[in-house]
């Protein structure tokens, strides 16, 4: 992909940024619609000791993750509780850092296209904490136990780049939540929201998972809740939340943990 279009991704979410009423819809949008899938993205992050929230936006997927904690602080009074996971969210938009900041001025934040084939080693040289770093000098690359990257894939022309990085950054886990696609077969979507524009999604789901599989990880958890002809249909193993009309959930671990 060239550079541009991931670029032209950012702008767009930048522009929303800007128009008043479209950016209340945006937040509002994103606090209330998708919540099912935070909170089971926030599950899976259970036991890490580090998470990166790539294309964080405001970082609502942070407040999220810190009610839970919160959550099982409170559970855990007469026990030990897990231990609350660092956060670090990083978007290419710095309207969207902007309103993570102005949300928490203590939130972790790294301005970079999460498209970028030097994202491992410029957020190394980018922070200053060990706890994110892998690896010396040169060779020093940032790493997590879990990468969450949600509703971002899809406004990608080419998303293999960012899912490429995603698979790179994380130990134990990626978590890729979607807004619409991929749908099944269909060799392509468009979608046009709005503010945002028309976007063409021209990936199958199996061009996903062989990205997957090329890095030595597997798909685990596949969760939807589609309507398909006017019928909705939801994955049976869905846990007690049922997911945003059209949304998709995965869970990709490396193929070799058990
Ligand atoms: C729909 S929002 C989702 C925000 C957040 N993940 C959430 O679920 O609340 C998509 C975000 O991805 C960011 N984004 C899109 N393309 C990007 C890219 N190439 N590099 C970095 N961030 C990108 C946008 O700036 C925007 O903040």
């Amino acid at each position: 992909m060239s550079p541009t279009s991931s670029q032209q991704t950012i702008e767009q979410f930048s522009r929303v940024a800007k128009i008043p009423h479209a950016w209340q819809q945006f937040v509002a949008g994103i606090g209330a619609w998708s919540a099912p899938s935070r909170l089971i993205a926030a599950r899976e992050c259970r036991g890490a000791a580090s998470v990166i929230d790539l294309g964080c936006g405001p970082c609502v997927f942070a407040e999220t993750l810190e009610r839970c904690w919160a959550q099982a602080k409170l559970d855990n009074v007469l026990s030990t509780p897990p231990p609350e996971p660092l956060y670090l969210g990083i978007d290419g938009s710095e309207e969207m850092l902007l309103e993570a900041k102005r949300r928490n001025p203590a939130r972790r934040v790294l301005l970079k296209d999460v498209c970028a084939d030097d994202l491992p080693t410029y957020a190394a040289r980018a922070l200053d904490q060990r706890a994110w770093i892998e690896g010396a000098g040169e060779d020093a690359k940032l790493r997590a136990d879990v990468v969450v990257m949600r509703h971002v894939l899809e406004h990608l022309q080419d998303p293999l780049p960012a899912l490429c990085n995603a698979l790179v950054l994380a130990r134990r886990k990626v978590v890729l939540v979607f807004s619409q696609v991929p749908l099944l077969e269909l060799s392509y979507s468009v979608r046009t929201d709005d503010y945002l524009g028309c976007t063409r999604w021209a990936h199958q789901e199996a061009n996903l998972l062989a990205e997957v599989e090329s890095h030595g990880w597997r798909r685990v958890t596949a969760f939807y809740n589609r309507m398909i002809f006017g019928v909705t249909v939801a994955s049976p193993t869905e846990p007690n939340v049922r997911l945003a009309p059209n949304e998709s959930l995965w869970i990709l671990e490396p193929a070799a943990q058990k």
